[in-house]
């Protein structure tokens, strides 16, 4: 089979990788890709956003399955546009991603289906908000409605933050059309972690659980970035949480998407807030996560040729998940500065050094005969190994080895 993978992030590597190692597949492309996932496959120089281009590469290469990574091609409709074309694409419709599109569809939905969630309000216009700016109470959650790069969500630790949250996204519009409609959330607390699903219209399958470190520096200080680091599996969930998201958020999603008539099929990507053995809904993502993808991956023994396949085909639930025992880490290594401004195109040296240790490539692009930075989140180191402490040993061993100018990474991750 001749596969197409859109993206050009880490996770876009890991699932190359993943898929490189499946004997279905002859023939991989990647668009537009990097320097790391160029080691493995073609590069075609077509953007993730050119829903046109890619349709007309994957007609004319013959393409067999086109894999979307990131989310806003699906938001923008690629799989509507492929198949519309008679071209096999693994990911949920334009109504599907609609999950990530609308914080606001994502809220009326988990309200309709009773899945448990923050309260929330929403508004369409300022002065209606600044009238319940108070409703909530303090920390006040304020997010865009729309898709704006993980940066619409803002919490408010008092009025006047809360004012000027709203005052940003609907009088000086800094996220677009995203921050038209914006959304109250009551502030949870507890802790994070995301599980990924399959999904194929009726089926819902988890994957193993991971843990996100979104913020940029150690001890959760600083901004909320698309994250530093992870580890699989979460040590939060043992088989009464699994059982109580089974209940409570999978089978009522399932069951919602049918009812709403969205053939759901691909990736959902649920943020959780679990707290006392309990889980409610942050978000939805109709994606994989980035990092997570890059820890969940690595500990999947099925071939995900067949999974995918599975879920477009409607038969996932002929499908047992394999998950190796052993545990695995991701360090993200960024540009200093991120997620605010930084420099690009710094030489990234000791790539070749590194041993026993997965290295996904984000933002790197090759220059002359070296690999340099081209992006915010730069590289992803990853270990697996029998248990969490020693594959964070591992991962960070090797993390000191690679150097390029202002490197900036978490020391943190996975410490226990
Ligand atoms: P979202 O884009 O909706 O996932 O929000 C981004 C991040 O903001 C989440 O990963 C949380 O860290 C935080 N967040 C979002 N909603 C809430 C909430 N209702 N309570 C507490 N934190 C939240
Ligand atoms: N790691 C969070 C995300 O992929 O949205």
């Amino acid at each position: 089979m001749k596969v197409l993978v859109v993206g050009s992030g880490a996770r876009e590597h890991a699932i190359i990788w993943k898929l490189k190692k499946s004997n279905r597949v002859s023939k991989l492309y990647a668009a537009p890709g990097n320097a790391g996932i160029a080691n493995l496959c073609d590069c075609v120089n077509l953007k993730a956003d050119d829903l046109e281009g890619l349709k007309n590469f994957a007609l004319s290469e013959d393409i067999d399955l086109t894999v979307v990574g990131p989310e806003v091609p699906l938001v923008m409709g690629i799989v509507d546009l492929f198949k519309k074309n008679n071209l096999r694409i693994f990911g949920p419709t334009k109504s599907g991603a609609e999950f990530e599109g609308s914080k606001s569809f994502t809220k009326a939905f988990l309200e309709k289906y009773k899945i448990p969630t923050a309260k929330f309000l929403e508004f369409t216009s300022l002065e209606a908000a600044k009238e319940e700016i108070d409703l909530l109470g303090y920390p006040l959650v304020i997010k865009a409605d729309g898709l704006a790069a993980g940066k619409g969500v803002v919490i408010c630790q008092n009025r006047h933050e809360a004012l000027e949250a709203v005052h940003d996204m609907m009088d000086e519009k800094v996220f677009g059309r995203a921050g038209e409609k914006v959304v109250f959330e009551e502030f949870l607390t507890g802790i994070e972690a995301s599980v990924l699903c399959f999904v194929d219209g009726k089926t819902i399958v988890p994957m193993t659980s991971a843990q996100d470190y979104k913020k940029a520096y150690d001890g959760d200080l600083g901004l909320n970035t698309g994250g530093m680091g992870a580890y699989s599996p979460s040590v939060l969930f043992d088989e009464n949480l699994e059982k109580h998201i089974e209940e409570k958020i999978l089978k009522p999603f399932i069951k919602g998407t049918q009812c709403e008539g969205i053939d759901y099929k691909g990736i959902i990507f649920i943020g959780l807030m679990i707290k006392n053995n309990e889980a409610k809904v942050i978000e939805f993502n109709c994606r994989m996560g980035d990092p997570e993808t890059q820890v969940v991956l690595p500990r999947m023994e099925n071939d995900l040729m067949d999974v995918i396949d599975a879920c477009i085909d409607g038969t996932l639930d002929q499908i047992v998940l394999e998950w190796s025992e052993e545990k695995t880490v991701a360090v993200v290594l960024a540009s200093g500065g991120y997620p605010g401004e930084y420099e690009k195109h710094q030489v990234i040296r000791g790539l070749e050094d590194v041993d026993d240790v997965l290295v996904f490539h984000a933002g790197t692009m090759n220059q002359g005969n070296e690999i340099v930075t081209n992006g915010g989140r730069v590289l992803n180191v990853v270990a697996k190994m029998d248990n969490v402490e020693a594959a964070r040993q591992k991962v960070y061993e090797n993390v000191s080895k690679i150097q390029y100018k202002d490197m900036m990474y978490r020391s943190d991750i996975a410490k226990l």
